[in-house]
């Protein structure tokens, strides 16, 4: 069955869809993007995501060519016309196709795109191995909070986990772990709900977000500070959390073993609520 994609307020199966050579997004990555988990058909937290899109194009001087309500309405048709129940939306927009020059051109025509794809289930936190991870040094520019389509030093992170025969890669900034390469990192430590401020090193994720406020609500104490290694490998409990993978309990630490080695009760507590606000938004 062919896939469908939404280029420009047009829908078209994926293989007819055209990207121009000069497009900025291909020559300067000169783009921003995003990725909404789909649950049963329906986009999760859509509005958050429309919002911090709007941040990002707004972080490289650019508009989203289309209001939140409006573009919100498209995706929902989209995902209902694509017929995806589990999996996840792509959206990206770009400055568009323009004689490649540093300089922004002056007429801009961005690109927007999006698609759905079906996405296994990710594993409940409780459930297999815990993940393991690296440590890498964060060589990335000081905007992390534009969610950037400019993901090299991400990829090249992610790429060198993988050959270690690890799940991801923790970018470490002066001693300080920021995120890594495609999520949000936390350490439970003295009881306390440890994660870096967003900002210049760490993208407001948006299962982040969420997160905190379930710790809120549960009265888990948050705690929103750099920390070094030496806490991360001692602490009680680790977890990574994206808006694909969830929340992924970590068990290895480079080679060392975190807490009980086995998926904390924290973790788990939170993997809960955050199912909850699923279920509540999806079937609301
Ligand atoms: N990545 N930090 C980085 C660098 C990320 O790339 C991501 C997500 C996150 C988590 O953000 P959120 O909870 O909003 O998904 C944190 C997406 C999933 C990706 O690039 O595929």
């Amino acid at each position: 069955m062919s896939e469908w994609i939404w280029m420009n307020g047009e829908v078209m199966p994926m293989d007819e869809a055209r990207i121009g050579v000069e497009d900025r997004g291909f020559q300067f990555a000169d783009g921003v993007y995003e990725v909404i988990k789909l649950y049963d058909g329906k986009p999760f937290a859509l509005d958050a995501h429309l919002q911090r899109l709007e941040q990002s194009a707004g972080g490289i001087q650019l508009v989203v060519p289309i209001d939140r309500a409006a573009l919100a309405c498209e995706i929902n048709k989209f995902t209902v016309r694509s017929s995806v129940r589990e999996g996840m939306i792509y959206l990206q927009l770009t400055r568009g196709v323009a004689s490649r020059n540093h300089i922004f051109p002056p007429q801009q025509r961005p690109t927007l795109l999006f698609y759905a794809r079906t996405m296994p289930t990710p594993q409940l936190p409780g459930e297999g191995e815990g993940v393991k991870l690296i440590t890498v040094e964060d060589d990335r520019w000081k905007r992390c909070w534009i969610k950037s389509i400019a993901l090299l030093p991400n990829t090249l992170a992610k790429n060198k986990a993988i050959a270690a025969g690890a799940d991801e890669a923790v970018f470490i900034d002066n001693g300080i772990i920021t995120e890594c390469s495609a999520s949000n990192v936390f350490a439970v430590i003295n009881g306390k709900l440890v994660t870096h401020p967003v900002g210049s090193k760490v993208l407001p994720g948006i299962t982040r977000a969420i997160l905190l406020d379930c710790a809120t609500a549960l009265d888990i104490p948050i705690d929103e500070r750099g920390y070094v290694e030496e806490e991360a490998v001692r602490a009680s409990e680790l977890f990574i959390t994206s808006t694909t993978r969830e929340i992924s309990w970590v068990a290895r630490w480079n080679e060392r073993y975190i807490g009980q080695a086995k998926c904390g009760p924290i973790t788990l507590a939170l993997h809960r609520a955050l199912c909850r606000k699923v279920v509540e938004e999806i079937s609301g």
